[in-house]
């Protein structure tokens, strides 16, 4: 893909409407028009209606309007991940972590999952009748190679029908190869550890893409090292379960060698492939930021969590806490990269945590918080983020982006706060190319078991039937309209009207 420039002289970081008289904009767009395209976008499914206000019911007395339009090709997506919709996915670590007292809440195993194995097109009919045009799924490394060096042809085959399903829908796959699971027989080997596993990664890269790039040249290698090497090597909560910092960093550059190496072979096999990678930022900010304490510890934590792989990919530099010196080989391996936003954290200086570089984690006192302790609503982190990542020069996607709130009443704000967020990056001229939210479907949460309910949709647990929530109707007005209009909002959030159309 054929990296977006940057007009010569246009200075980013300035507001390009700032100063310009939008008078003009203000005339109302005419109910009747409204109310059609609306009926029309909102025939999802036979599944019971998400209770949305209908758009002609909404007084409208003269009051500040604005649509918020997003660019013309701009993929709108949902994201997702093999072991946590597919089921049965009986061969790699997570399973066998599942079944061992203890490790998830509630004692959730991921068990069938959504079914996905067996129908993932019914949830890709939910998508195509949202209106998305992208999906971001993962391809479950131990059922494509089951045994080192053999590969499972019938696999391939399923997932080469599932890519087609989504072709067949308009939906453009994004596929990532690696989503936080390994082979069992990759864990006995040493699994991340090892430095093997960067060789074995790239062969089974080079295999997938053999089998599966007729239908995808959109490319994810592996989702979040950063998050798998601290809840699986400093926490301790997800496996292998075994809390040894030094063991976390060198997990996280074996998975960036194997991110550059998987880079360069599949480009090999296909060269017009787009290769990225999906990062998770957390914002952290110092908890009061008159203390230069807290300053400190925040920027440290930043540097840890979020930077040092930025760094290590882009300039190819090792830095603390992942190593010092070159990393050149990782130079130049990012044909777009991918932003996990979800939240953020304060951060203040503790001298009695050194475990975790002598700093504390903690929500500001006003805060609004997610469900299940998951941080702070704060959308202004994802511009934020997005501020940062580009710098970088690269295409960005939003990889994944959502909330856990099963009973809804957070998410309409969330999403709509969160692109509005991501619309004012790409008037910037950010190179925001899609948003992928997390998730369509309730799924498999990890650790969290099934306590987290991230989806559009809802999964009831005993027969597996979905329940389109209030959102998934949102999502479809957004895609339909490719902006935030006054309408959406006050059909679903009407209480940012204030915060988003201050007039
Ligand atoms: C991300 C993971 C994804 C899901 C969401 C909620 O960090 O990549 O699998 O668990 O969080």
């Amino acid at each position: 893909m054929a990296k977006r420039k940057r007009a010569s002289g246009k200075k980013l970081g300035h507001d390009p409407f700032k100063d310009m008289d939008l008078d003009w904009m203000e005339e109302e767009e005419p109910a009747v028009e409204m109310a059609a395209e609306k009926a029309e976008a909102s025939a999802i499914t036979s599944e019971p209606a998400p209770t949305a206000v209908p758009v002609t019911a909404v007084a409208s007395p003269p009051r500040p309007e604005a649509t918020f339009h997003f660019p013309a090709d701009f993929k709108w997506g949902v994201a997702t991940a093999a072991h946590q919709v597919e089921g049965d996915n009986i061969n790699n670590d997570w399973w066998a972590w599942e079944q061992e007292e203890g490790h998830i809440k509630d004692g959730g195993q991921s068990k069938r999952a959504c079914n996905w194995w067996e129908n993932a097109e019914a949830d890709f009919d939910r998508a195509a009748k949202l209106g998305l045009n992208a999906m971001r799924l993962s391809v479950e490394w131990s059922r494509i190679e089951p045994r080192p060096g053999e590969f499972d042809d019938a696999a391939l085959a399923r997932y080469s029908e599932m890519l087609q399903g989504l072709r067949a829908r308009a939906i453009e796959p994004m596929v990532t190869l690696h989503h936080f699971t390994n082979p069992l027989w990759l864990v006995d080997e040493g699994g991340w550890e090892n430095p093997e596993t960067v060789d074995r990664f790239t062969r089974y890269a080079r295999r997938v893409v053999e089998a599966l790039g007729q239908h995808c040249d959109l490319w994810c290698t592996i989702n979040e090292p950063n998050v798998y090497g601290f809840l699986g090597y400093v926490d301790g909560t997800w496996p292998p379960g075994q809390p040894d910092q030094k063991t976390a960093m060198l997990v996280i550059r074996h998975m960036l060698l194997a991110h550059a190496a998987a880079y360069w072979e599949i480009h090999d096999v296909q060269p017009d492939a787009r290769i990225g990678l999906a990062h998770n930022m957390r914002i952290l900010d110092p908890a009061d930021p008159g203390s230069r304490l807290d300053r400190r510890a925040a920027k440290v934590a930043d540097r840890v969590f979020n930077q040092a792989i930025l760094t290590a990919l882009t300039k190819g530099r090792w830095t603390l806490p992942l190593g010092f010196g070159l990393a050149w080989k990782l130079r130049g391996t990012l044909d777009w990269i991918g932003l996990n936003y979800y939240t953020r954290d304060l951060v203040a200086f503790d001298r009695t945590q050194k475990e975790s570089l002598y700093t504390r984690r903690l929500h500001a006192r006003d805060a609004e918080l997610l469900d299940g302790d998951y941080g702070e609503f704060y959308p202004h982190g994802i511009f934020r983020c997005l501020k940062r990542l580009d710098r970088l020069g690269l295409p960005i996607y939003v990889t994944e982006n959502g909330i856990p709130d099963d009973d809804g009443d957070q998410r309409p704000r969330y999403l709509l706060t969160h692109l509005h967020e991501m619309w004012h990056a790409v008037q910037l001229c950010y190179p925001v190319m899609g948003y992928y939210h997390w998730t369509l479907v309730d799924n498999f949460e990890w650790a969290e078991g099934w306590s987290l309910r991230f989806g559009l949709y809802s999964l009831s647990l005993k027969n597996k039937s979905r329940k389109p929530r209030q959102s998934a109707q949102l999502y479809a007005d957004l895609i339909h309209a490719n902006a935030i209009t006054p309408q959406i909002i006050d059909a679903y959030a009407p209480q940012l009207r204030a915060e988003l159309l201050p007039g």
